[in-house]
């Protein structure tokens, strides 16, 4: 592929190859330092090549949100999958026995017992048991079993039942995100490791083993994942990094591996368009909220602009004395939230300096189910 990105057509997403290799084998340095296993959520990217290079570089396997991610990672031959989202649909349950079927070591989140018993009905008719992880809430106050007692009573009702196995206990501090300052991401993140080691401490003490006790968000896996007790942890956006976890002081500029190219499409009186809007970067500014980020990304090598407004396929950015670029002019933005932004694209231009070295796909991207 002969071709440096200037020339690419825009709007483009590229993909910095050495960035993310970096990001990539920080996650594993962390796991393999603290002696646990690493699970990488693959919503970030839905890309079957990244998914690979996360396993290469010692993942034992991966996250998925949706059952359809899960089905296009199983199709590129992954095999060891936890889906982190509550199944309880029929239709679903049909599609997780179907990769049962398939051979896939398939892990499903519980945080209820009338989701136990459908997960158990189905099973009854097949010749599968399956491992499923209970999902304790952590603060983020979305799905989950309140941790302690309440993870107990839950794990008393699948142990009784003969095709659930209980594999583990999981939680997302998805909270974080909404963290004002370094004290309040630790206490988080503390909080967040301790719901989960004091409700397996708990099962364990009614005769409930419990092996895989799983933490993860990006902002706070690097300090609940060493704490005593936790054996995993699921990081998803720190393959990328974004704006939002530059803003969080989770990550520099630098690290961020996922730009969007656009173009200048005209020029005005303090004032520029681009050819990126909110079908490009998308009007995501944090799902928690986090006053330290500005506008709809940032602009490379032009501290001066603001992304401060979006229409659909335009980005209007504003200066106050002037900013050079002209009518053509290609910049490149670090989206606010690069796990949406990869959604909105069919490929990955993967860039190498000013070259781009190979295209792939988001293979799972926009999926239905
Ligand atoms: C269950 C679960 N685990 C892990 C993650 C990864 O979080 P992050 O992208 O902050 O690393 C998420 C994100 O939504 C999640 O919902």
């Amino acid at each position: 592929m002969e071709q440096e990105w200037k020339e690419l057509d825009t709007p483009t997403l590229l993909l910095d190859k050495r960035i993310l290799l970096e990001n990539i084998r920080k996650m594993s340095e962390f796991a393999k330092g603290k002696n646990v296993n690493l699970r990488p959520h693959i919503k970030t990217h839905k890309s079957v090549e990244i998914a690979k290079l996360q396993l290469e570089q010692g993942a034992i396997g991966i996250t998925t949100a949706k059952v359809e991610e899960a089905e296009v990672m199983a199709a590129a031959g992954i095999k060891d999958i936890l889906v982190a989202y509550p199944v309880s649909s029929p239709a679903k349950i049909e599609r997780i026995i179907a990769l049962l079927n398939q051979g896939i070591d398939l892990k499903v989140t519980v945080d209820n017992l009338e989701q136990v018993k459908l997960l158990q009905k189905a099973l009854e008719k097949t010749r599968h048991t399956l491992d499923v992880w209970i999902k304790v809430n952590s603060g983020l106050n979305r799905c989950g079993v309140e941790p302690g007692a309440d993870v107990v009573e839950l794990a008393k009702g699948i142990i009784l039942l003969s095709r659930l196995r209980i594999g583990g206990i999981f939680t997302h501090a998805g909270h974080s995100y909404g963290a004002n300052g370094k004290e309040e991401l630790e206490r988080i993140a503390l909080a967040e490791a301790d719901a989960v080691v004091k409700s397996a401490e708990a099962c364990e003490k009614e005769g409930i083993p419990i092996p895989v006790r799983s933490v993860g968000s990006t902002p706070t896996y690097r300090i609940s994942g060493r704490v005593e007790g936790i054996t995993e942890v699921r990081p998803g956006n720190a393959v990328f990094f974004d704006s939002i976890q530059v803003g969080l002081g989770v990550a520099d500029r630098k690290d961020c591996a996922l730009t969007v190219l656009a173009s200048v499409v005209g020029v005005y009186e303090g004032r520029i368009v681009l050819d990126a809007g909110s079908k490009t970067l998308c009007l995501d500014k944090g799902a928690h909220g986090l006053d330290s980020v500005k506008g709809y990304g940032y602009v490379v090598d032009h501290p001066e602009l603001i992304m401060e407004r979006l229409s659909e396929e335009h980005g209007v950015a504003v200066f106050e004395d002037s900013c050079g670029l002209r009518l053509n002019d290609k910049v490149r933005i670090i989206p606010n939230h690069a796990c949406t932004v990869a959604n909105m694209f069919d490929e990955y231009m993967v860039v190498e300096g000013e070259q781009v070295v190979d295209n792939w796909k988001v293979d799972a991207r926009g999926m239905r189910k």
